[in-house]
């Protein structure tokens, strides 16, 4: 499977996890890395083409991104994106100056010359453009493939060399035809085969743990979430007997969320779980902890004791497996001004500290891919399609002390929320809907009687990756029955109110 795929090189365009998308929809394996990663690290993972995407730098700046030369030198087809366009003009000699008129948006172009490229599409299409250079003249052996009415050079390429290069992005939506262009450009330049699926990935990854297990054992711990289910499914498939599935109460889940664990792994997934109750050692250390970074120390310095404690009763253990995503990689790779690490967001210290080799079986795929893995291994849509829930778990949606009576009255709101979500439908809209406890009182009349009682905060976001988020504009009907729900179902709380916040500034979760 891997002998046929296309690398991408990232020079930070913020479409450039799109490339990889667009060509793997078709059936074509992509892999994406850094702009500046070795010739030889290139060459030893023997791609059948290479893609250099956009970026925001400009060639001729003095900090702009160049990938090894080398990469000209491979004998492999290329298609530059915008930036990576540019920097193929720059490359080979063309000059590369600001736009007088910046691109932004869509433009028509139009055919000149037939090509790889261009094979059974319209001589006419509409495309997107974000620029602000343009390439000012032809590089030596290249010829106009297409032009638009601000770009004389708009597509060119030297079709003996297999080079090709595009002002515009092919793989954003508005670029009619774009998805069609990557496939001709994988098809007729680079002879890759569309022949990769979830079921081909699930094959070879199956294969490659076998082969690098071998007969030891692996760790797995669960969360109920999708990457860490879908990780262990994977195993499971793979290495039955070696398999350690570990799943922590941490006494800060959500209502039945335990339950609805263990009986996917035992009922659906067919595999052995080992579960151990800590809530009480989790809410014994977080009483009197009102501060946030607190909170989240405390629970993740207990969750790897507990852990541990657990890896200790198992013999031949020699790997941990985690369900870090492709998104996890790129978001901590090299590049500039993309960078940002989700520190928090995975069981930090763990392989250092209990010297277990990593595995990571997904480091390859996206969120949405990863959902289609679980799919295809089995796994139930409610695990599969469920919003994110962070490590410290309820912890960190109550503002101040977390015990077990504001716990209890946070998830009987939860349970509302979300039921409402799921029934309007709007649960798949969103990326993740929760309730905050405020620890904030205030005063309400129920019946004829004064109440003094909790106000919660809904919380219900949209968002791609998390990284930034909108608040859902839910109907007001549907507020409106959240609100009556839970102040008539949930005694103790006599007032809703709604996070109309984004993030940035604000975060998505409250602490
Ligand atoms: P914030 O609150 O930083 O959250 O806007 C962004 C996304 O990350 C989730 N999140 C976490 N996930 N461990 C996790 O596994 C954590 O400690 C953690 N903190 C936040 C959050 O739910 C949202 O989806």
């Amino acid at each position: 499977m891997k002998k046929d795929y296309i690398l991408v090189l990232d020079f930070g365009s913020q479409y450039t996890q799109l490339i990889a998308r667009r060509l793997r929809e078709q059936g074509v394996y992509t892999e994406i890395l850094p702009f500046n990663v070795s010739l030889a690290d290139i060459k030893a993972k023997e791609p059948k083409g290479i893609i250099l995407s956009g970026g925001p730098a400009s060639v001729y700046a003095t900090d702009a991104y160049f990938c090894d030369k080398g990469v000209f030198e491979l004998n492999l087809p290329i298609l530059g994106i915008c930036y990576g366009m540019q920097l193929m003009a720059h490359h080979f000699k063309a000059n590369v100056m600001p736009a007088g008129h910046k691109e932004y948006g869509k433009a028509n172009i139009e055919i000149k010359k037939d090509s790889a490229l261009f094979k059974n599409l319209p001589k006419k299409q509409t495309v997107w453009m974000s620029h602000s250079d343009k390439v000012e003249n032809l590089p030596e052996g290249f010829e106009v493939l297409a032009t638009s009415e601000n770009s004389p050079f708009c597509v060119f390429a030297d079709e003996k060399r297999k080079f090709f290069a595009l002002q515009f992005h092919p793989e954003v939506q508005h670029s009619e035809f774009g998805k069609s262009i990557l496939k001709n450009f994988a098809k007729y330049a680079c002879n890759c085969e569309s022949i990769w699926n979830m079921g081909s990935f699930a094959k070879s990854q199956i294969l490659k743990i076998q082969e690098e297990v071998g007969k030891n054992k692996v760790l797995c711990a669960v969360s109920g979430g999708v990457d860490s289910s879908v990780v262990a499914a994977l195993l499971a498939n793979a290495i039955k007997e070696q398999l350690i599935v570990v799943f922590v109460d941490n006494g800060l889940l959500r209502a039945k969320e335990k339950e609805q664990v263990e009986f996917m792994f035992k009922n659906t997934l067919n595999i052995p779980l080992i579960s151990i109750d800590a809530s009480e050692i989790f809410l014994s250390r977080l009483k009197g902890v009102i501060d946030p970074e607190q909170k989240r120390k405390i629970i993740g310095n207990t969750f790897i004791e507990v852990f541990e404690n657990e890896a200790k009763k198992h013999s031949d253990v020699k790997y941990l497996a985690q369900g870090t995503l492709y998104t996890d990689i790129i978001e901590s790779s090299v590049i500039g001004a993309s960078k940002t690490i989700k520190s928090h967001h995975n069981v930090g210290g763990l392989p250092e500290k209990m010297n277990l080799k990593l595995i990571e079986p997904l480091k390859e795929i996206f969120k949405d891919e990863v959902r289609a893995l679980g799919l295809e291994l089995g796994l139930n849509k409610d695990i599969v399609f469920r919003h994110p829930f962070p490590g410290p778990g309820l912890a960190i949606r109550i503002m101040g002390e977390v015990n077990k009576e504001s716990l209890d009255l946070l998830r009987k709101a939860d349970v509302i929320l979300i039921e409402e979500l799921k029934s309007t439908g709007w649960y798949d809209k969103t990326w993740q809907a929760f309730c905050v406890l405020l620890n904030v009182k205030s005063v309400g009349v129920m019946g004829d009687n004064r109440t003094y009682d909790n106000a919660i905060c809904i919380r219900v976001v949209n968002a791609s990756d998390g990284m930034t988020a909108t608040f859902s504009h839910l109907p007001y009907e549907i507020l409106e029955n959240i609100s009556r729900r839970i102040i008539n179902e949930v005694q103790g709380i006599n007032r809703v109110v709604y996070d109309i916040s984004s993030k940035p500034p604000a975060t998505i979760e409250w602490e």
